[in-house]
């Protein structure tokens, strides 16, 4: 494929500051015009769903301890890591009761690890180490997933590690141990290279995901990964699919991590990833449950901020789901089925000076939906909308709401909005107020003295 690469954007970037960076291809408008259409159009699923499960599942979860990183940094040796595969039997892995519960979460796709850094397949690879013929599961998990989410209607993201520190191909071991290094081999990293890249044509063939899920960049540079060839195949075999920002010099999104973002996040399209507790794989002795308060919080800020949210959950070997993580699954997907209407398909909301808390808009920006954390002290309140309500009314619930102007206006600016909502509307959670507006929504600006 020709035209824009974001790694010809990089180095073009870098050369104002490095005269020696070669010149970077000119793009010409019409193909960026065509490439940014064909982005817009492959995102727009994504940007409507704005909550997803990642599921962590490996045998890891065999001994509940960290996925791969454990052997690598040697909290563990390889050779016991490795025993786990012995008791990674999946036995009462039920793909559709999996599916079934992220669809009650409200959770609109979900992402597997199909290959985690320890490179142990859950699908039947042609090459490398997989659950087929190393576990006692002996079956490939990957294609019932699949199915049991398409099945529900829901989109298939999947995972996979570019990073494979069990292939004998792959120069890094553990943090201290190295097979190689690549300026000395440079024809055993490209076998790796075709090894890593065929198994994503492999999972491609098989499973046409909607997402794929890089992860592990950082260990090589793009150039090293051949990233731009394994991008534009992706990009020829499976056009509609989405490439997440880990991919080094590629991908759709920005994939922040574990650290709700303060502000909202450079990338227009950028996903939250978050563990249910402080670990991605099943850790029988991690307690630190977020409640599911907490995780609707998250996910209000995150959608307040135009992202989506990605929460983990980590299965046992057995393939069953944690009742703590199955009961919050559920729990968060009362309040997300309840509120839908804020949720899927919503835009960022509006600044923290206007509302003190969070807020989404409608696609058309004529509804504007304030979350209302707990039970308010009295009425909820809204500076400088210059719009008129049409109509007040709790989401999910129906109770209308009339709202009242308080005070004087001020230079020009609307006066304050004042929504009373019932003790008896109030969500246990977080409550949603819809207002709808006269039009698409006009925030006074103090600086130019108008609505805007
Ligand atoms: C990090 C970790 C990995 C985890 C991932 C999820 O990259 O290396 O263990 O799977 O984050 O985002």
């Amino acid at each position: 494929m020709k035209g824009f690469r974001l790694g010809a954007l990089i180095c073009g970037l870098a050369c104002l500051a490095a005269p020696a960076c070669a010149t970077p291809p000119v793009m010409r408008t019409s193909d960026a015009n065509a490439q940014a259409a064909a982005k817009a159009a492959r995102m727009q699923w994504f940007a409507a769903a704005k909550f997803g499960i990642f599921i962590h599942w490996g045998i890891y979860a065999v001994d509940g301890i960290t996925e791969s990183w454990s052997f690598f940094d040697g909290y563990i040796s390889y050779a016991d890591y490795m025993k786990q595969a012995k008791g990674f039997t999946a036995s009462h892995y039920d793909p559709q009761a999996w599916a079934d519960l992220i669809k009650a979460s409200g959770a609109k796709y979900a992402v597997l690890t199909s290959k985690h850094h320890d490179g142990m397949a859950l699908w039947d690879t042609k090459q490398g180490l997989n659950v087929v013929k190393d576990t006692p599961a002996h079956r490939d998990l990957v294609a019932p997933f699949v199915k049991a989410l398409r099945k529900d209607g829901l989109k298939v993201g999947l995972y996979f590690s570019l990073i494979d520190w069990s292939s004998p191909l792959y120069p890094a071991f553990t943090h201290d141990q190295t097979r190689y290094q690549i300026k000395n081999d440079p024809s055993r990293w490209q076998r790796f290279v075709t090894y890593y890249q065929d198994q994503v044509h492999d999972l491609t063939r098989r499973f046409r995901p909607d997402l794929y899920w890089f992860d592990g960049g950082w260990e090589h540079t793009a150039e090293e990964w051949h990233a731009e060839v394994l991008h534009d195949w992706i990009r020829a075999h499976n056009p509609d699919a989405i490439i997440n920002g880990r991919l080094p010099g590629f991908g759709d999104y920005g994939t922040p991590e574990q650290g709700v973002p303060i502000t909202r996040p450079p990338d227009k399209y950028w996903e939250l990833c978050l563990t249910m507790n402080n670990s991605w794989g099943w850790q029988p002795n991690d307690h630190h449950f977020k409640t599911p308060y907490e995780i609707i919080r998250i996910l209000s800020d995150t959608l307040d901020m135009g992202g989506n949210l990605l929460l983990d959950i980590g299965p046992r070997a057995d393939g069953t789901i944690p009742k703590t993580e199955a009961d919050t699954l559920r729990q968060v997907g009362r309040w997300v089925t309840k509120n839908q209407e804020a949720i899927y398909g919503s835009r960022a909301g509006i600044p923290h000076d206007y509302y003190l808390g969070d807020s989404t808009l409608s696609k058309d920006h004529k509804t504007l939906y304030l979350f209302v954390d707990g039970k308010p002290g009295g009425a909820v309140l809204l500076k400088g909308l210059s719009n008129r309500v049409l109509v007040a009314r709790v989401v999910g619930n129906g109770t209308m709401l009339s709202p009242r102007r308080l005070g004087a206006t001020l230079g020009g600016a609307p006066a304050l909005l004042a929504i009373d909502v019932p003790d008896y509307a109030i969500d246990p959670d977080v409550t949603v107020i819809a207002l709808e507006l006269d039009g698409p929504i006009k925030l006074f600006d103090p600086e130019k003295k108008s609505g805007s």
